[in-house]
């Protein structure tokens, strides 16, 4: 069913102040209608879009599934008693329209994942596998790189039950459960493997976005684009550091509006055939492997209103 994740919406009351944020980050902006769309450089895709609004907050989240993962999701859907509904916005694609359990808007197209852009990066010298040989790793000619985001990877999305999410997004939606936090958080792949999460499902009082996370091309562009951010004035959210649920590298920045959106690099990959992964539950997730500053006391907070 669930086999990737197309776009994240946002409600924001300026739409020229999350194009200042978005472009800084590393996307490409255009006009569609009242809205701003943003894609990653050579990835026919949308990743985001903006919405005008009141308020910030999460308006949707768009996946992608083939023609027989849509049959199934209908009849998961009806046998579950989810009403289809109109679109909610005014959009330009198609898809079928319904709400999560907690009131969350979700669009399903039958949709595949747009080609990344291809980059070369140079081999790592590890101990015992010396693969660049004679050859720098650092660009003398062109010091001073910019993160230029490859693909949006996932996103953790505020839920007041964990638990009844987790089984919504599982048995109804196809999700699979890679690891978890007790009923604190929950990451979910897609139904045919991929990045450990594409969605990550975070206990609070109320609904909201966490974070998004975009892939960047190396170690090198997580904090090259992180303090370019902080350079213009955005706020930190966290990092550097490693995840232990996931085990990529990462460094949040806080959005004109307090979400959270994270470079990320080197994610876990779970085949289709998951025999040999075992998922995980334990606190220990919700801690890193390494971080060079504590996670904030509002790492963890819900910034978007309850209403
Ligand atoms: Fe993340």
């Amino acid at each position: 069913m669930i086999r990737n994740l197309q776009h994240i919406a946002l409600t924001v009351p300026d739409l020229e102040v999350g194009r200042a944020f978005y472009e800084l980050f590393g996307l490409e902006a255009r006009a569609d209608g009242d809205d701003l769309v943003f894609r990653c450089a050579g990835r026919a895709q949308d990743q985001v879009r903006l919405i005008p609004g009141a308020k910030k907050r999460l308006a949707y989240v768009s996946y992608g599934t083939n023609a027989e993962g849509m049959d199934a999701l209908l009849e998961r859907l009806q046998r579950a008693g989810v009403p289809l509904a109109d679109p909610p916005y005014h959009v330009p694609f198609g898809g079928i329209w319904f709400q999560d359990p907690h009131g969350d808007w979700i669009n399903v197209q039958v949709a595949s994942e747009a080609p990344v852009r291809t980059v070369a990066t140079p081999e790592v010298n590890t101990s015992g596998r010396y693969r660049r040989i004679g050859t720098r790793a650092c660009d003398f000619a062109t010091p001073g790189k910019r993160a230029v985001p490859l693909r949006l990877g996932h996103l953790i999305k505020f839920t007041p039950d964990v638990n009844a999410s987790v089984d919504f997004y599982t048995n109804v939606l196809g999700l699979k459960v890679s690891d978890r936090a007790a009923d604190i958080l929950a990451f979910l792949r897609g139904s045919a493997g991929g990045d450990h999460h594409l969605i990550g499902l975070a206990k609070s009082s109320h609904t909201g976005l966490h974070h998004m996370s975009f892939e960047v091309a190396d170690i090198d562009e997580i904090e090259m684009g992180a303090q370019a951010l902080l350079r213009a004035g955005y706020r930190d959210g966290f990092g550097f550091g490693r995840h232990l649920g996931g085990s990529n590298y990462f460094h949040y920045i806080r959005d004109p509006w307090d979400s959270l959106v994270e470079y990320f690099w080197d994610i876990d990959v779970i085949p289709e055939d998951d025999s040999e992964w075992v998922a995980l539950n334990g606190m220990e997730h919700l801690g890193m492997v390494w971080s060079t500053t504590p996670a904030p006391p509002d790492f963890i907070q819900n910034f978007e209103p309850a209403d």
